[in-house]
């Protein structure tokens, strides 16, 4: 039987990832000769920690860059300058930001990625079977055949599918059934870690909940730790230990799941806040804040604070330093020297 990550991996105290000052920018070229005419600041110093275990929700409008942090972690995006520490074989924090592809094997074997759209995340000419055991080719090419098939069957049950379905194409199956597929190559190779970015953003809202729900089980089992990428906080909510916000390539503020939910602290979460839908109208969350004013391009960030162009309470300091995280109350931090 497969082996549980759970055993192998690092005590409860230590980190399983820390992140500082992370930035992703991407050159832009123009003009007759392609000079580079500027960059696009996807990620623009971000740090966090993570524990083994723990879920760190992590959400932001549609364009602040949290896919690319998600793709970043695993060498899927090049990193422009900062750190990633992540635990070597040998538990020992290893910087793993822009390692070569053979240094960052070992590496990415215990830490996976499960992307957004499961219509195209899967290759459609390859059956389920094959799948989920190519990361188990790239990663345990001494692994038997016969060893395989049998992990196969015992992967698509743990995320809830018959075995039978192995030898089926992604067309035959749901929204649902094919995410449920990507957790199960995301599983393969044991990872101590997974980046599960808006795995249910583009299902039923029926299904939403199977889908978490699963994700949770398979964390109580395996022992996984996720950093998991929405841009609702209504989504993250139910399934995150602490939760991180992120504005225009910055995160603005981060802690513990209800300290965000009942006390947000920076302008920006809580405008995020009162815009979501409230079911239950005797816990309004307050005054809706409507924020002027679209997002500006990370081609053309606002000095300073980048939430300046739109923050109701901005004022001209604002415009001078870009405001670091502070701790606000134990665990609860917020980029805004003004709250
Ligand atoms: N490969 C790339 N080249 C240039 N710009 C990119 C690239 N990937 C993402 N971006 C830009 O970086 C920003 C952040 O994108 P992304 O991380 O996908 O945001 P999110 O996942 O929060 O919607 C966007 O403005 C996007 O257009
Ligand atoms: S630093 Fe200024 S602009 Fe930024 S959130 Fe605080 S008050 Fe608003
Ligand atoms: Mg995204």
């Amino acid at each position: 039987m497969p082996e549980k990550i759970a055993e192998t991996k690092a005590p409860a105290s230590a980190s399983l990832l820390e992140v500082k000052d992370l930035k992703v920018h991407y050159p832009v070229h123009g003009g007759l000769f392609m000079k580079r005419v500027g960059e696009v600041k996807a990620v623009d110093g971000v740090s966090f920690e993570l524990k083994p275990c723990e879920t760190l929700g992590l959400v932001g409008e549609s364009g602040c860059g949290k896919t690319t942090v998600g793709k970043a972690l695993i060498n899927l995006a090049p990193v422009t300058s900062g750190s990633i520490l992540f635990p070597g074989a040998d538990g020992k924090m290893t910087e793993i930001a822009n390692l070569g592809r053979a240094a960052m094997r070992p590496f990415r074997s215990r830490m996976q990625m499960v992307f957004q759209d499961p219509y195209s995340s899967l290759n459609p000419r390859m059956s389920v079977e094959a799948i989920i055991e190519e990361p188990l080719d790239i990663h345990k090419p001494d692994m038997k055949r016969k060893e395989k098939k049998e992990k196969v069957a015992w992967l698509l049950e743990k995320v809830g599918l018959q075995a039978a379905y192995a030898s089926r194409y992604p067309h035959e199956f749901s929204g649902g059934q094919r995410q449920r597929i990507g957790l199960a190559r995301a599983l393969a190779t044991n990872p101590a870690f997974i980046i599960a970015d808006e795995p249910v953003s583009a299902l039923d809202v029926s299904i939403q909940a199977q889908i978490i729900n699963l994700l949770q089980d398979l964390q109580d089992e395996f022992g996984l730790a996720y950093l998991f990428v929405a841009h609702d906080l209504a989504v993250v909510e139910h399934i995150s230990d602490r939760i991180a916000v992120m504005y225009l390539g910055n995160m603005v503020e981060i802690g513990g799941g209800s300290d965000i939910n009942r006390r947000p602290l920076h302008p920006y979460t809580r405008a995020l806040l009162s815009a979501a839908p409230q079911p239950d109208p005797y816990k309004r969350r307050g005054e809706r804040i409507i924020l002027k004013g679209d997002v500006p391009s990370p081609l053309n960030k606002p000095s300073g604070c980048g939430f300046r162009t739109r923050c109701p309470i901005a004022r001209p300091e604002c415009a001078l330093h870009v405001p670091e995280l502070q701790e606000k109350s134990p665990g609860h931090f917020a980029a805004c020297p003004y709250v």
